[in-house]
């Protein structure tokens, strides 16, 4: 497709009515194909500015005979085709994910868990745990809501909390019921996997490579790229199937237990996986998984392992979850798939924290259904341990996600000239005598008692520059659509951003963007107005964004969620860094799942004051910080409050009744202070009930308790 240059745009004065006709025609053939080589068929064949000089040739000649504008004209969808496709949609009830484990030893591991959980449970040791096990499908997982029975709105996961509204596309599988058949709530939301069976994504791929077309990888991203088609015909042309597997929101109960529940969705239509199995004790469940891991290559489609869970919708409810993952669910895998390999070379990549991680570059090999090109060596200890070198034949091997890992050498295939693999070695340049930065070329070091080399060239460092606002722009922290790798590092090196700050003032530059290669009208405002709608940010995703060590998703909720507004967290943090013996400090580290290390990271991030700077600087450009959603329950009279058990529980386990009230948003202490709201007062309490009532705290019985947190 050519390219217009500018002179030829504005030759338009020179056009005849019909020469101006006859072009319109063409630059709206031409445009509509290039929308859908972008859009739906993820695969551009010109860059944003070539695009952007197609619509503005348009726009010339449509202003120049505004006779001969079209409803249909390109100029008037601009906008219509979104950058990110498709609608957001929050989910009613979060989806969630699922623990892992790897051996019948995990297995057993959450087995006990769940009994030590469930009073009646660890009281009577005779009483088994029944569990539903089901083939973990390897898909991608959407939910379906249904209304008086009807299908009326289907989202993929996305982030968990929203998805994208992918109603119409869904409507095109087959077996998704639209109607439910007899009597269902008035609302359900349906939880399931949308996956391709094996023998339809190999045919797939076969006729997408006669075309020329790319292959898709695995039968999971065939799925889940043929889901996402904005053209909805494209979804309808692929060879997609659906297995329902669980609940969210729902009007009403619908069943007592999840076997129960398997069945009402078979009956209302839904498709269920016909090897789901009801379990009566642990060891029918390892036999099961057994099992079905020896017909795996047996099976239509693919499976990544068994998920267990608990039968009992009323364990499910008083359960709960921990982070976002459900205590009544597990995912036990299945082995790792290995294949063998040369490694080429080490190589190594400067991490968001300046860390030196060495990584092998493998020659491309199919590792039970994906090709592998690279994989993780962690460092330098490790690749010693295990002796890799450049050139050596190596086992490799993928366990579901997990990154490949490279296992051991095959040391008969090792050649002669090879040498042992040293990283101070490998960083100092030919003719150098000290280790290097491959980026910024600032010293490397290895700390006393580290594993990692670090680079230490800070803040000059482009590597860590990038690396940082590439996980400040990246999903789950300020999520700015079309702020990707690719555009951080071009604009990084330009000097348009240095700190999270400069993102907020690109719109100062907005001229300089626009004249860059491969940039244009268009995609300069729509990447200025992706990074305007961020201007108001939830508190947990500011913090997760910073890029704070050992900070992950999870922990910038809980601390979110603890500090509730940005002034209060920030002005406890610098409180810590001063004082690593005051309250702020011991406030901090009392936050369950935040441990003195975790801690230590958060105050070394305060420490610096470059980082203190960059914060405030930041902050400044925001228009508001929004507190984190806070839990459902919130209403609860013990959000926001302390609350310290004391004496013997008779119809809850500690871990349950610590899990329900931190579910409601209270924190539980160990000891009562003036600052204690409750004390929970169970059998044969001691001195902390008498405290409570020298404070005048005020006490609940565990009845009351009860009566306050009943699992829904
Ligand atoms: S239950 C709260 N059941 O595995 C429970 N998930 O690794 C939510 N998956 O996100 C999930 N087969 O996409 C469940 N039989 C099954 C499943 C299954 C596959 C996927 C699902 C989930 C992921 C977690």
């Amino acid at each position: 497709m050519g390219v217009v240059t500018t002179e030829e745009q504005w030759e338009v004065a020179a056009l005849t009515p019909e020469e101006a006709a006859a072009e319109l025609a063409r630059l709206a053939e031409t445009i509509a194909y290039h929308n859908k080589r972008y859009y739906a068929e993820d695969a551009p064949e010109v860059s944003d500015a070539e695009y952007d000089a197609l619509m503005r040739r348009n726009q010339a000649i449509e202003a120049q005979f505004p006779e001969l504008i079209r409803a249909e004209s390109p100029s008037r969808q601009v906008g219509t085709a979104p950058s990110s496709g498709f609608r957001k949609v929050k989910h009613l009830r979060p989806m969630l994910s699922l623990e892992n484990a790897f051996d019948d030893e995990d297995v057993r591991g959450f087995f006990s868990g769940v009994r030590n959980f469930i009073k009646e449970l660890r009281d009577d040791a005779t009483t088994a745990i029944e569990v539903v096990a089901e083939p973990k499908i390897d898909g991608l997982s959407i939910s379906l809501l249904y209304e008086d029975g009807r299908f009326v709105r289907g989202a993929t996961r996305g982030d968990g909390a929203v998805g994208e509204d992918v109603t119409e596309n869904l409507r095109t599988i087959a077996v998704l019921p639209q109607t439910l058949k007899g009597k269902a709530p008035a609302v359900m939301e349906v939880r399931g996997e949308v996956y391709m069976e094996k023998a339809e994504f190999l045919a797939m791929n076969e006729r997408r490579g006669e075309r020329g077309e790319p292959v898709f990888a695995n039968p999971r991203n065939a799925a889940a790229g043929s889901l996402r088609q904005l053209d909805v015909s494209i979804t309808a042309s692929r060879p997609l199937k659906l297995f329902c597997y669980a609940l969210g929101e729902v009007s009403e109960a619908v069943a007592e237990t999840h076997w129960d529940f398997l069945d009402r969705l078979r009956h209302w239509g839904f498709p269920v996986s016909p090897q789901s199995r009801l379990c009566a004790t642990l060891e029918d469940a390892l036999a099961f998984h057994h099992d079905i891991g020896g017909e795996r290559a047996l099976l239509p489609y693919d499976i990544d392992g068994v998920v267990y869970k608990i039968n009992r919708f009323d364990w499910q409810a008083r359960l709960g979850m921990v982070s976002r993952a459900p205590r009544w669910a597990l995912a036990h895998k299945f082995p790792a798939e290995q294949a063998t390999t040369v490694l080429n070379s080490i190589e190594i990549s400067v991490g968001r924290t300046g860390v030196l991680t060495p990584w092998a570059s493998l020659a491309p090999v199919n590792v039970g259904g994906v090709i592998v090109a690279r994989a993780t060596l962690h460092n330098e200890d490790e690749i010693r341990r295990k002796d890799f070198r450049d050139g050596d034949t190596v086992v490799i091997q993928r366990a579901g996600d997990v990154i490949p890992q490279v296992v051991s050498v095959v040391q008969d295939k090792r050649p002669a000239d090879s040498v042992e693999f040293s990283m101070a070695a490998k960083l100092t340049p030919p003719g150098g005598d000290h280790p290097e930065c491959p980026i910024c070329h600032s010293l490397a070091i290895r700390e006393e008692g580290q594993a990692a080399w670090r680079c230490t060239g800070g803040l000059v460092c482009p590597a860590q520059g990038v690396e940082r606002l590439i996980h400040f722009g990246s999903r789950l922290a300020f999520d700015i659509d079309g702020f990707g790798e690719k555009n951080v590092a071009a604009f990084y090196a330009d000097g348009l951003i240095r700190t999270p700050a400069d993102i907020f003032r690109l719109r100062d530059h907005a001229e300089d963007i626009r004249k860059r290669e491969g940039w244009g009208e268009i995609s300069t405002r729509n990447l200025l107005e992706a990074i305007d709608r961020r201007r108001t940010i939830p508190l947990d995703r500011l913090i997760y964004s910073l890029g704070i060590r050992q900070v992950g998703e999870a922990t910038a909720k809980l601390l979110a969620r603890h500090y509730g507004s940005f002034e209060r967290w920030q002005a406890a943090m610098l409180d810590a860094a001063r004082d690593q013996e005051g309250d702020a400090w011991r406030d901090l580290t009392n936050i369950s799942q935040i441990g003195e290390s975790v801690a230590g990271d958060i105050i070394a991030f305060f420490r610096e004051e470059h980082n203190r700077d960059a914060l405030t600087d930041l902050v400044a450009q925001l228009e508001t910080i929004e507190n984190v959603a806070a839990p459902t329950q919130s209403a609860s009279p013990l959000a926001g409050k302390t609350l310290v058990f004391t004496g013997t529980l008779e119809k809850l386990t500690r871990f349950e009744a610590k899990a329900r009230a931190e579910g409601l948003g209270a924190k539980v202490a160990s000891s009562v202070s003036a600052k204690t709201d409750y004390v929970v007062v169970g059998a044969d309490a001691g001195s902390k009930a008498e405290k409570a009532k020298a404070l005048g705290v005020a006490t609940l019985s565990e009845d009351e308790f009860v009566e306050m947190t009943g699992a829904s």
